[in-house]
């Protein structure tokens, strides 16, 4: 079997490739360099960047066999994740790998505008030994404004509390409760402008925050106000913040990122009380250290088909329980099963976690239901990541349940629905024992106890004496091995189900055969593809 193909477009950390190479064919290849990305990505299954390559539409095109794009850092704005979705690609990205770097870096880079570090630096460097010149100005008993208390607005937030300060903040999406447990008051960002004497920006760039702070914003600030940006470039309007520099409405600015990047070229360049660095927020070992580690372990779990809690295009987004992770397989597994019963996909689709799974997130166990169930049904690779996308595009209802109550198991999974027809089917499973075993508990409202191997036969016909052996011989004859064979039936003599587990496929004749030979009312083959 050949390896997955990783292309690594960026730098990535020691620690990170040694966990792909174990696995993966590893290639390398200068991302930013488009006329080299292009060609490289035709045959990869993953492809790994930090911030200077593009994986835009053209991109994916160019990648038939792409399954993950793994971020080695926070920022997706140099990935087209809708596009990604709409192929069925997972993106990933480090969340946690860099803050911490990203806020200490913002807060270095207040410091040295406070205290005009880099200045008298060179300054003294340069020869002079001058004091006065390079008098700065304390943190204590002033007021930070922090636009987005996100991630690394918070480390921020509670970096600056240490140093005595007041603390303000501007974020529709966080709630005042949680903010003023961390100190922090939310307040509009007129207000935010007109108290602040310092503003450390931690926005993501979206259309809404593109220019956030402009010649508008600038003219309403405090006068000597310090700007510090150590999120994305074009937050903040380069030339306008210059301006205001200039004239003095603006103290000073501490600024790691650019609107267009790498550049050697910006107004803010010749401004003595302006630091400037050239997207160091990340720069540490630590986190690229982090960065790494954590975008190999999720490309890891993607290519192995399993969830992985760092994506950001599938909709149950987060870690997946202990408890809940085995049931993955499972609601895999009853989705295909349901889809071999319907023979296609239903007009409407509900997952049910019943018992003790019930207390946890099983948002998860729906979509690997619905991975399931279209497996069988379109030609793409179904994922988690489009899977949903595929139920809303062929106008499959999709609802999940989650209930205590279940009188028969700890947990149990169902997979209910109906075709269009309006007929229903249902099948459910539960993990058995201290191994967690896989069986299937239910088909169509008849018990059974089936564990879900590779291949299935499921048979209904009217419940009577033989028919088990002529199953078993016609199945001998055309040399398919039963693994295991149960029989569910709601009362002697009415219809029963016989559910097989069989190590090859049955072939279609052979199917046929059985259905003729016992008059069965329905005989299906299903083949379990996981992963
Ligand atoms: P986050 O998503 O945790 O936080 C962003 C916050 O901004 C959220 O709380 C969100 O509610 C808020 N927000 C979104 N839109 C807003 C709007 N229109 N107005 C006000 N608030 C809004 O992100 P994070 O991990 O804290 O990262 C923050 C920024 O830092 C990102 O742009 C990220 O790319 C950047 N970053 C830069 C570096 C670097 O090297 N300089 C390193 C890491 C992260
Ligand atoms: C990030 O978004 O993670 C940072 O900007 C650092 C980087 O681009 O690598």
């Amino acid at each position: 079997m050949p390896r997955p193909i990783v292309l690594v477009a960026e730098e990535l950390s020691q620690a990170g490739l040694d966990l792909l190479t174990a696995d993966f064919e590893v290639r390398t290849v200068d991302g930013a360099d488009r006329s080299a990305l292009i060609p490289a990505l035709a045959d990869v299954d993953a492809v790994i960047v930090r911030s200077a390559t593009k994986i835009d539409a053209e991109a994916l095109s160019a990648a038939p066999n792409l399954r993950v794009v793994a971020r080695a850092g926070v920022g997706l704005d140099n990935v087209d994740v809708p596009a990604a979705t709409g192929r069925g690609v997972m993106v990933v990205n480090a969340p946690q790998s860099n803050i911490v770097s990203a806020a200490e870096h913002a807060i270095g880079l207040l410091l040295s505008v406070a205290r005009r570090i880099p200045a008298a630096d060179a300054s003294l460097r340069g020869g002079e030994w001058k004091r006065s010149k390079w008098t700065g100005v304390e943190l204590f008993d002033k007021t930070a404004g922090i636009l987005g208390l996100g991630r690394i607005g918070v480390l921020v937030a509670q970096r600056l509390s240490a140093f005595g300060m007041r603390l303000l903040a501007y974020d529709p999406y966080v709630q005042a409760a949680r903010a003023g447990q961390l100190g922090v008051t939310l307040v509009p960002l007129d207000t935010l402008l007109a108290e602040s004497d310092v503003i450390s920006i931690h926005l993501p760039r979206n259309q809404e925050t593109l220019g956030l702070l402009g010649e508008k914003e600038l003219a309403r600030v405090k006068p000597g106000v310090l700007i510090v940006n150590a999120a994305r470039g074009g937050l903040v309007d380069e030339a306008a913040l210059a301006a205001a520099v200039r004239a003095g409405r603006v103290g000073g600015a501490g600024i790691d990122v650019f609107a267009a990047e790498p550049t050697t070229e910006s107004p803010l360049f010749g401004l003595p009380n302006v630091v400037v660095t050239p997207h160091l927020g990340a720069s540490t070992i630590e986190a690229q250290e982090k960065a790494g580690l954590a975008v190999a372990r999720s490309v890891r779990l993607a290519l192995s088909g399993d969830f992985v809690p760092d994506a950001v295009n599938v909709q149950a987004g987060g870690a997946v329980a202990e408890q809940v992770r085995p049931f993955l397989v499972l609601a895999e597994a009853l989705g295909q099963v349901f889809t071999g019963l319907a023979e296609g996909a239903p007009a409407a689709v509900t997952v049910e976690a019943r018992g003790e799974l019930a207390a946890f997130d099983v948002g998860v166990l729906q979509l690997a239901a619905l991975k399931g169930l279209f497996s069988g049904v379109v030609e793409a690779a179904v994922t988690y990541v489009n899977a949903p996308l595929l139920a809303k595009e062929r106008g499959v209802e999709v609802t999940l349940v989650a209930t205590e109550e279940s009188p028969d198991f700890r947990s149990v999974l169902t997979v209910r629905g109906v075709r269009a027809d309006g007929t229903p089917h249902s099948v459910s499973g539960t993990l058995i024992g201290r191994r967690q075993v896989a069986k299937i508990t239910e088909i169509d409202g008849y018990e059974v106890e089936v564990r879900p191997e590779a291949h299935l036969a499921l048979v209904t016909y009217e419940d009577r004496p033989g028919i088990v052996g002529t199953i078993g011989a016609i199945l001998g004859n055309a040399g398919v091995n039963i693994a295991n064979a149960q029989v569910g039936r709601m009362f002697a003599g009415g219809e029963a189900l016989m559910a097989l587990s069989l190590d090859s496929a049955v072939p279609a004749d052979v199917l046929g055969q059985i259905a003729r030979e016992i008059g069965a009312h329905t005989a299906r083959s299903v083949s379990l593809a996981t992963g």
